[in-house]
C-alpha cells in the first residue's frame, strides 16, 4: 500500500510545497465559499494529549466551513491510555480520512505517522508546531512592508517547538531570523542546520541583539506543556528575555498564544497597535484549511 502523505514537520515539504500552501491558504481566507464543499463526506480525527484552544476549534471550525466533520479525542478518554499506539492509530485509520495529532514526545509522533494509512498532521509536540509556522508564514507575509528577501523576524525567549518551526519556514521563503535565548534554551539541531544552510538564521545571547533591525518580534512561553516542573531555573533563566514596550520599540509583535502575562510578555505589548497576535490565531484557521485541502485532494 502506497504511503499517505503526512504533515510532521515543515522538512515534510518542499520550497515549492509550501509556497503553494501558503498562496493556497490566501485564497481560502479570500473566498472560503469556493472551498465550502471540498471535503464533503470527509471526517478528520483529532487527538490531544495536551490541552488546546486555537489547535481544536480552528481545525474543527475548519473541518465543518469546508463540508466535512471533526472529532475531537482527549488522549485520556480513549483506549490509548491502555493499548498500544499501532493498534489504536490503525483503527483509527479505517475510519477517517486524516488524524491530527498533538503529542508530548515527537517520539510518539514519529510512532503513529509510520502506522498510520491515512495523511497524519502535527498539531505540535515537543520539537515541532508546524502548523503555527504556516498560520505565521501567512501572517508576516500579509504584514511585512519589505520583500520576503529583505524581512527579519526576531525570536527571543526558549528555543522551543514554535521557534524550531518558525526557523524552517521562514528559511524556506528566504527570511531572515535572528533567535536570542540563553545557553543551553538553543533552537533544535536540525533546525538551525536548515537556517544556517539557507543563510537565513543568526543565534544571540541576548534579546538586545536580536531584535536589532528586525521587524518582527516573536516570542513564546518560558514553560511548554511538558516542562512544568522546570518552571524555577526557566524563571530564572529567562528573567532578561522578556518581551517589553522598550523591547518591541516599533516592530510588530507576535506570539503563538497561550501568553504567559507578565513572564515572556507583558499586557501592554499584547494590547499594543503593533500586536498582530489575534490576525495570527485567525490563520491558523484558514491555512489549516488549506492544508487540509492539500493532503487530501
Ligand atoms: N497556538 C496554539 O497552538 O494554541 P493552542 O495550544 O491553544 O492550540
Ligand atoms: N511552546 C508552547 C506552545 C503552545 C501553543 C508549548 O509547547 O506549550
Amino acid at each position: 500500500m502506497e504511503k499517505p502523505r503526512h504533515f510532521l514537520s515543515l522538512l515534510d515539504v518542499s520550497q515549492k510545497e509550501l509556497s503553494e500552501l501558503l498562496a493556497m491558504s490566501a485564497r481560502v481566507k479570500k473566498n472560503p465559499k469556493k472551498f465550502s464543499r471540498s471535503l464533503e463526506g470527509k471526517t478528520l480525527a483529532m487527538l490531544f494529549q495536551k490541552t488546546s484552544t486555537r489547535t481544536r476549534v480552528s481545525f474543527e471550525a475548519g473541518m465543518t466551513q469546508l463540508g466535512g466533520h471533526a472529532i475531537f479525542l482527549d488522549w485520556r478518554a480513549t483506549n490509548f491510555t491502555r493499548g498500544a499506539i499501532k493498534d489504536e492509530i490503525l483503527s483509527i485509520s479505517r475510519y477517517v480520512d486524516a488524524i491530527m495529532f498533538r503529542a508530548y514526545k515527537n517520539s510518539d509522533m514519529v510512532e503513529a505517522a509510520n502506522v498510520s494509512t491515512v495523511p497524519l498532521i502535527n498539531g505540535l509536540d515537543n520539537l515541532w508546531h508546524p502548523c503555527q509556522a504556516l498560520a505565521d508564514l501567512l501572517t508576516i507575509k500579509e504584514k511585512t512592508k519589505k520583500p520576503l528577501s529583505k524581512t527579519t523576524v526576531a525570536f527571543v525567549g526558549d528555543g522551543n517547538n514554535v521557534c524550531n518551526s518558525l526557523i524552517v519556514g521562514c528559511a524556506m521563503l528566504g527570511i531572515h531570523m535572528r533567535v536570542g535565548t540563553p545557553e543551553g534554551y538553543e533552537p533544535y539541531g536540525k533546525a538551525v542546520e536548515f537556517g544556517k544552510k539557507k543563510n537565513c538564521l543568526k543565534l544571540f545571547r541576548s534579546a538586545e541583539d536580536a531584535v536589532e533591525g528586525a521587524d518582527f518580534a516573536y516570542t513564546d512561553t518560558w514553560i511548554s506543556m511538558g516542562e512544568e516542573n522546570e518552571r524555577k531555573e526557566r524563571l530564572h533563566a529567562f528573567q532578561d528575555y522578556r518581551v517589553t514596550p522598550h523591547l518591541l520599540g516599533n516592530r510588530f509583535f507576535m506570539h503563538c498564544l497561550p501568553a504567559h502575562i507578565g513572564e515572556e510578555v507583558t499586557r501592554e505589548v499584547l494590547d499594543s497597535k503593533n500586536s498582530i497576535i489575534y490576525g495570527q490565531a485567525e490563520n491558523r484557521l484558514h491555512a489549516q484549511k488549506a492544508l487540509l485541502v492539500w493532503l487530501l485532494k
